[in-house]
């Protein structure tokens, strides 16, 4: 999904665009340091293992997982990347995922996208529900989570595979109107 508008970045650091298949080498070269990947799900063993999530996000189908950039406004190097997947037009719901290098840890960048996406996505694609899914032990992003006003709803056993073990993850979710 390439929606025509996009959300807007309020953090001072960065702003937001589509994300490019040619922005590969950038998103792979902070995904392939195990500390970015630590409490998350990916598994990837080459920059070619990104391919079939940019084919995803180039998909025409109405619903396609769409994905964003975080780009430093000074030199436009790519710092992160932000999107919405399962998108269900239907039932007004998606979720969302994200991940920012280290260098801009601490800095508010993830609390300050997460908040632009979920507002864009409620007010301009009409979502009612954005959930996220987040490892027990990722504890950096259940703070941006609730800093962003996501309540805990449940607690996933097993949900996901963590590089060859099992995972278990709290459901969050952001209703439309409530924070
Ligand atoms: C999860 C992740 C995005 C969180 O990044 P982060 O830098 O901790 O989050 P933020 O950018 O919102 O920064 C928040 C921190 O900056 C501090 N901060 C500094 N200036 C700030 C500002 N202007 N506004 C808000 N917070 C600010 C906050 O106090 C906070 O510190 P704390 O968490 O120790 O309380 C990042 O760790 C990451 O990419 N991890 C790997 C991928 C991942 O786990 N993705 C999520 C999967 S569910």
């Amino acid at each position: 999904m390439k929606p025509a508008d996009l959300p807007c970045s309020a953090h001072p650091l960065v702003t937001l665009r589509h994300l490019e298949r040619d922005d590969a080498r950038a998103w792979y070269a902070y995904l392939a340091d195990p500390v970015v990947v630590e409490h998350t799900s990916w598994d990837l063993r080459s920059i070619d293992d990104l391919q079939s999530n940019f084919d995803d996000y180039a998909s025409a189908r109405p619903a396609s997982p769409m994905r964003l950039a975080v780009v430093l406004r000074d030199g436009g190097q790519l710092v992160g990347t932000i999107g919405l997947n399962a998108i269900s037009l239907q039932h007004r719901t998606a979720e969302i995922a994200y991940d920012l290098s280290p260098v801009v840890w601490g800095k508010g960048v993830a609390t300050s996208v997460v908040n632009s996406v979920v507002g864009w996505g409620f007010q301009r694609l009409g979502l009612l529900r954005i959930q996220a899914t987040v490892l027990e032990s990722n504890e950096r992003s259940i703070r941006v989570l609730e800093r962003c006003h996501f309540a805990r709803e449940g607690y996933l056993r097993s949900y996901r595979q963590i590089r060859g073990k099992s995972g278990n993850f709290w459901l969050y979710a952001c209703i439309a109107g409530m924070s």
